[in-house]
């Protein structure tokens, strides 16, 4: 039962918008046409608007708010990114379920993407807190056969650019922390993890994870992070659709990415200039020791340049900027 409505979204959704006959549906599920009308009731019943004309068939409309397979893929307009969606309502972390699929060798661009993690994974071995229906939580595995080890940092920087250039459709203004935090304004909206598998010069795979604050209220949030954490839903002042945020951020991520990939990091470097938090002011640096220093721009690996107060130029490839 649950298989042949799987299916049944599935052929829906595939013909984009155009009609599927009751013949051609129950020919390829196997099933009366009876059996058919009283799937699509059910089908309504769950949130799907269903067009259903005599001579040309059934056609999907809309999809409903909550996340599911269908609903994710629904108007996905890319070409690699997503084409296998992995939706589980609850999970650890979608990245440990993506790193399962990778080893099994799933395709490029295959997305694990959940309702809720219980043991969600922040950088720097941080919990990062994913509760049920509030956010976007999810990891793509790419395979990025022509790059290097060394370019996983510039993956993590051309999906911050992605995400901030999709987000300012969305009149969201939003600057890149380096290297792999979304702000507005001061407060933390959303953050990156990537994990590489690798041998020597070669990449296996990058499991690229995204953690968006969606539909947050302050209180969502933990007392220790209310002031310094933000959501979308706080700065719009209204309930985001989830499936359309991750369509957009899906798009946008393929675009750059592919760019990055025929193009090379300089145009990258150049929007993540733009985009940079607090470039040119001074900041608290933590490496092993905690010192002041002003942030300059990137070099051409995108790691971060930062002068002391003695003048004197620092590449960091690995820090966290404090405040
Ligand atoms: C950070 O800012 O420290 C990075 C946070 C990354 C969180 C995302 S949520 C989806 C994916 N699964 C995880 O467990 N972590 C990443």
């Amino acid at each position: 039962m649950e298989d042949t409505r799987k299916r049944l979204i599935e052929l829906l959704y595939n013909q984009t918008g155009d009609y599927i006959s009751g013949q051609e549906l129950s020919k390829q599920l196997n099933i009366s046409r009876s059996a058919i009308w009283k799937h699509m009731n059910e089908l309504k019943k769950a949130g799907y608007q269903i067009e259903a004309i005599t001579n040309r068939g059934y056609r999907i409309v809309s999809v409903p708010h909550e996340m599911s397979e269908a609903s994710l893929r629904w108007g996905l307009d890319t070409t690699w990114y997503g084409k296998e969606i992995n939706y589980l309502p609850s999970v650890t972390s979608t990245q440990y379920h993506a790193h399962d699929l990778a080893r099994e060798g799933c395709d490029h661009g295959t997305v694990v993407i959940a309702g809720e993690q219980t043991a969600g994974k922040g950088r720097l071995k941080r919990y990062w807190d994913s509760p049920a229906g509030l956010g976007l939580w999810f990891s793509v595995v790419l395979r990025p056969t022509e790059l290097t080890p060394k370019a996983a940092t510039q993956l993590t920087l051309v999906a911050a650019v992605a995400y901030a250039k999709a987000l300012k459709k969305w009149s969201i203004p939003v600057k890149i922390k380096w290297p792999n935090d979304l702000y507005i304004g001061d407060q933390k909206l959303a953050g990156i993890l990537t994990e590489m598998q690798a041998e020597q010069d070669e990449i296996d795979y990058i499991v690229l994870g995204t953690g968006i604050n969606v539909n947050h209220t302050t209180d969502d949030f933990h007392p220790s992070v209310q002031h310094t954490a933000t959501s979308l839903k706080q700065f719009l002042n209204k309930t985001v659709d989830l499936n359309a945020l991750f369509r957009d951020m899906a798009s946008n991520f393929e675009t750059e990415y592919d760019h990055f990939l025929n193009n090379g990091f300089q145009s990258i470097k150049e929007d993540w200039e733009q985009l940079g938090y607090k470039i040119g002011e001074w900041l608290t640096i933590r490496t092993n020791t905690e010192w002041s220093g002003k942030l300059i721009s990137l070099n051409d690996d995108g790691a971060l340049i930062v002068e002391d107060v003695l003048g004197e130029q620092h590449i960091l490839y690995s820090a966290e900027i404090l405040w």
